[in-house]
């Protein structure tokens, strides 16, 4: 089977709205005086408020119950967009979902995806300063023991499955950029966990686009897989066996711009505020404090410093999360 084939037939959950629209950003191009700049609104994939993980839990949600699972176990931030998501798919299948969120149980009533999770019936356990899944283990032996069969989704739903739903996006990309003769524009997309970009670099190389694609970083690299660039090639190489792709990625074939990551993870600064105003002005479309907001502060310094050159196609991938702009209403205003 060809690798296209082998990605057809792999189980999927069709949850998300497809293709989400590519549309223009005519106000900003112009406020911004550079390249032409167009916007990939995976904001609206639709399910729980929508957001990119939505296309990773189709494969990781079809996968889950092709194997005969009962509940989906992940793991991420106190306002985790991914864990949102995933307590909506989970409740769009009928399947139980457990949170193991960093940080500690907020006072207060929930808000923002916080306050999602609950209503999509999530368990939630808080896990203290662990919000990379350090604590998962432990909640699926108790699972088990319990007589469920637990499913267990990586930090950001970043595997070989989750990511595939990435490569499907690039072949979606490819006929709307087709038909705008645009196939050479440069993506710009905030990265993370790596699964997004990962997906996207083997996605372009499996269905021939050639874009450029530049992962705009959120969060600092620990280390522990090596630096960003080398586990985004890891697991690039993973996703390409999966698909029986004959390629080798290296960590030099990733575009990561580790220049925006101001005060760590979350800590919406200047960069963040001005940008997700600026949109929100500009064109009536909202970013996220965390992920998008700095994504496009770092496009609108990428313009600025002239890496991004007047008339070029830049298309700015919305990855989704403006739930969390409710549980940051102090930082995001003067
Ligand atoms: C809104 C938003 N954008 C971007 C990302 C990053 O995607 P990835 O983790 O696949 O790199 C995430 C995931 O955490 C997210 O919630």
């Amino acid at each position: 089977m060809n690798p296209i084939d082998r990605l057809q037939a792999l189980p999927r959950e069709r949850f998300a709205f497809l293709p989400t629209p590519l549309v223009e950003l005519p106000r900003l191009s112009a406020r911004l005086g550079g390249p032409h700049l167009w916007m990939k609104r995976d904001d609206q994939t639709g399910l729980g408020f929508g957001g990119n993980k939505v296309r990773k839990l189709e494969f990781l949600v079809g996968d889950a119950l092709s194997r005969g699972c009962d509940a989906l176990v992940t793991s991420g931030a106190g306002q985790s967009n991914h864990c949102r998501q995933t307590a909506a798919a989970a409740a769009a299948v009928g399947l139980g979902c457990v949170l193991a969120l960093g940080g500690e149980e907020p006072e207060g009533p929930s808000t923002g995806n916080l306050l999602l999770d609950r209503l999509f019936g999530a368990t939630i356990r808080w896990c203290g300063p662990r919000r990379k899944g350090e604590r998962v283990g432990a909640l699926l032996d108790e699972l088990r023991a319990a007589g469920r069969r637990p499913y267990e989704i990586p930090y950001g739903g970043s595997n070989e499955v989750g990511a595939l739903g990435f490569v499907a996006a690039m072949g979606e990309l490819k006929a709307q950029l087709a038909e705008r003769r645009m196939e050479d524009a440069t993506v710009v997309v905030a990265s993370s966990s790596g699964g997004t970009q990962a997906g996207m670099a083997v996605g372009a190389d499996l269905f021939h686009l050639p874009v450029r694609i530049v992962g705009v970083a959120i969060d600092k690299d620990e280390g522990a897989g090596g630096p960003y660039e080398a586990q985004l090639a890891n697991l690039a190489n993973r996703i390409a066996s999966r698909l029986g792709m004959r390629v080798e990625y290296t960590a030099d074939r990733f575009d990561v711009r580790s220049d925006y990551l101001g005060g760590g993870y979350g800590v919406v600064g200047d960069l963040e505020r001005e940008a997700i105003r600026l949109v929100a002005r500009a064109e009536g479309i909202l970013l996220d404090p965390v992920y998008t907001g700095r994504a496009m502060g770092g496009l609108v310094d990428l313009v600025r410093r002239g890496g991004l050159g007047p008339g070029e196609p830049v298309i700015f991938w919305h990855t989704g999360g403006a739930p969390a702009l409710f549980a940051r209403a102090d930082e995001l205003l003067p």
